[in-house]
């Protein structure tokens, strides 16, 4: 008998909820019976109903240990039992300055230098932009401009979606808050004419990899070839690593593979180790140097929120880099990641899928269009199938996601292919549009 009485919570999740980015008519139809998920432990999430399945895709990209981590778990009640927040605007905690050190220390020395926290992915993509432009307008220059690629996602707050959330969903005015522009690659940066160079304050880019465009690679040397054209440009180069960040692409930041340092780095979703909504902008010691003076002489940074600096969030992310370093997880994940390799292999011969993409420990698999069917209607319909497979994920269009925490084991990784695989089956027949 479960504790959970779950048709109630559901009647009233139907009553009383507004779900983030849901069809709330469907959502709410009598014949739709959401997952109430209750318990979790390692990669392992359980409904009210005890039935369970892989965290496929680590509960929204951000669980990074695993669920109930006994180390992260102690680090947070013990901060419960000090105090769960105090006002940064003002003061300082001790877990706040603890892991602003740790992430520092993560860079080489003077390099991102600056910790700036914030609640989420898009707010700390907020700081970012409002940093850069106020830096530009601080030195006196006209550059108020940002360059975002095509097809990339860097959150939903008005400012984080001028860079193109806005354009990708459907929503709302093109142009949010920031004057923006959208390019589909590197070579695009080339053909920028000097009158429009001069207006240009700073570009951001997903390293390696453009998640929610449907985990969409980016060819080799990307990130490098817009380091160096923002440094013969004199612009600024913002990594958002909200996605790519704590070990997802095999290293600890998408980054590193490619040797560059931005001038401002986003953090966010795996940064509290998946626990709690926690952002940082780190920012370099060049952009920082510049705001030395009061909010009133504009000189000040205007901006930040009730809770900026939560200790439990802090205590959470300076936990979930101990257990990098105590458990060697970057270490133990590259066999993890060539398993993952292998195993992916084989659901490339399955007819419908057109392609199987990945970049470390993230992967995406794409099906081909059904014509009776909306792509990404089937697409959800291989991810419900794959829960009768032990496999929670969530699709993005015609992309079924597999990017489970860091902690799950290779027979777990095995276990979450097979049940990709085998619903994909269950849903296209095996049948094939490729061309
Ligand atoms: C690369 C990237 N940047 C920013 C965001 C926004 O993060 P959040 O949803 O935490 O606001 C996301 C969310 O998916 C993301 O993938």
């Amino acid at each position: 008998m479960s504790e959970w009485n779950t048709e109630e919570l559901i009647d009233s999740d139907k009553r009383f909820v507004w779900h983030p980015f849901t069809n709330m008519r469907e959502w709410c139809a009598p014949e739709h019976e959401p997952l109430v998920l209750v318990e979790g432990r390692g990669g392992i999430l359980r409904d009210s109903r005890g039935r369970e399945y892989i965290d496929g895709n680590s509960s929204i990209w951000t669980n990074i240990h695993g669920h109930n981590h006994p180390h992260i778990n102690a680090a947070i009640r013990r901060q419960l039992d000090r105090v769960a927040h105090t006002s940064f605007l003002g003061f300082t905690n001790p877990a706040a300055v603890e892991l602003a050190r740790a992430i520092v220390d993560l860079f080489p020395t003077d390099s991102l230098s600056r910790v700036f926290f914030s609640d989420d992915g898009s707010t700390g993509i907020e700081v970012a932009l409002r940093i850069a432009d106020q830096y530009w307008r601080l030195r006196n220059s006209r550059k108020h401009q940002f360059i975002a690629f095509k097809s990339g996602y860097h959150g939903d707050t008005a400012g984080a979606a001028s860079l193109g959330a806005a354009a990708m969903f459907h929503i709302g005015p093109g142009h949010w808050n920031f004057p923006s522009i959208q390019v589909p690659n590197v070579r695009a940066l080339e053909r920028l004419s000097p009158a429009e160079l001069a207006k240009i304050a700073a570009v951001v880019i997903e390293p390696l990899i453009q998640g929610a465009a449907g985990m969409q690679l980016w060819s080799s040397g990307t990130l490098r070839a817009v380091r160096e054209w923002c440094d013969r440009t004199d612009t600024l180069l913002i990594a958002d690593e909200v996605m790519t960040g704590f070990g997802r692409t095999g290293r600890m930041f998408g980054v590193e593979h490619e040797s560059v340092i931005p001038d401002m780095m986003v953090l966010g979703k795996g940064l509290s180790g998946g626990y709690l909504p926690l952002a940082i902008t780190l920012v370099s010691e060049k952009l920082f140097s510049i705001f030395d003076g009061s909010i009133v002489d504009g000189k000040g940074l205007a901006y930040g929120h009730s809770y900026t600096g939560n200790a439990l969030g802090c205590v959470a992310a300076k936990a979930s880099l101990d257990v990098f370093e105590k458990e060697g997880v970057l270490e133990a994940l590259q066999p993890k990641i060539r398993h993952l390799t292998s195993e992916l292999a084989g659901l490339a011969d399955i007819p419908c899928v057109t392609e199987v993409r990945q970049c470390g420990f993230i992967a995406g698999i794409e099906v081909a269009e059904l014509p009776e069917a909306p792509l990404a209607d089937q697409a959800a319909e291989i991810c419900i199938a794959a829960r009768k497979h032990g496999l929670l994920t969530r699709p993005i269009r015609n992309v079924i996601v597999l990017m489970p925490p860091l902690c799950i084991t290779t027979d777990q990784v095995t276990q979450a292919v097979e049940a990709v695989g085998t619903s994909i089956i269950e849903v296209c027949g095996g049948r094939s549009f490729k061309e």
